[in-house]
């Protein structure tokens, strides 16, 4: 039984493939997987690349073709609920597609066929991210704090996640956003651009899974210069230390 670890970027992954122990790289579907030993637990890394489609495509690939039994993403995402700053890291309790709409013939944001708009990420695999994140930030949460550049202390929440195939950068659009799905009683912690598809694949294939994301920007003006600054220098050092501690548990 492997565990699957998906990220978007390179930059999102790095660490995980160093630390990688008998490594063997398999092309398929155009993409780089990785398939070997973790802490001595057999892993399958993948990168998708930006976007749900792509997210869906590798997602699908892991369960078909590399038998992951469970799959779990990390990456970076932007902070649009409150107090969710630069640095903190955001375990997805749900997934939701913001740029789904098929009203008037469904409710605005449900996904047709599944009769809701939020899909679960699995209970025990999220409460175990949120532990070994929780743990991680404590033991290194000044390090990474003021590398990150907020100053204060990083950190964890636990709530919904929204995908769409747009990178938020405009403070207006991201306050659009978080008000729209708030007043309709999806309270968003951050958004990104791909785990609410793989949420979907993994529904669909009864796979568990679980997301953790570390904020990059908070989806503002700045969110660009931000999100290149954050990615190249503290995301994956994130995913290592929280993934590792995810896996021994
Ligand atoms: N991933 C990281 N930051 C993001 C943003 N602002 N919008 C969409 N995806 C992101």
């Amino acid at each position: 039984m492997s565990t699957a670890i998906l990220s978007a970027l390179p930059e999102e992954q790095a660490g995980l493939v160093q630390a990688l122990a008998q490594p063997q790289r398999i092309i398929h579907a155009g993409r780089s997987f990785w398939r070997g030993e973790l802490y001595d637990r057999p892993v399958v890394l993948a990168l998708s690349g930006m976007g749900k489609v792509a997210a869906a495509t590798t997602a699908t690939a892991l369960i078909e073709r590399f038998g992951a039994a469970r799959i779990l993403f990390t990456g970076v995402a932007g902070g649009v609920g409150d107090g969710v700053r630069v640095g903190d890291v955001v375990v997805a309790s749900d997934y939701l597609q913001h740029d789904m709409d098929a009203s008037p013939l469904f409710p605005r944001w449900e996904l047709p066929g599944y009769g809701a708009a939020r899909l679960a990420c699995d209970t025990a695999l999220t409460a175990m991210l949120v532990h070994a994140a929780s743990a991680c930030l404590e033991r290194m949460g000044g390090a990474l704090g003021s590398q990150a550049g907020g100053g204060a202390a990083p950190r964890v929440h636990q709530g919904l996640v929204a995908s769409g195939d747009r990178f938020v950068s405009a403070a207006q659009d991201a306050h659009a956003l978080r008000t729209a799905l708030h007043a309709a009683g999806h309270p968003v912690l951050a958004v990104e651009m791909e785990g609410a598809a793989v949420a979907q694949v993994c529904a669909d294939y009864r796979v568990p899974f679980a997301a953790m994301r570390t904020i990059s920007d908070r989806a503002d003006d700045m969110a660009h210069v931000d999100f290149n600054r954050f990615v190249a220098t503290v995301a994956s050092r994130y995913a290592d230390h929280i993934v590792g501690d995810w896996l021994r548990l």
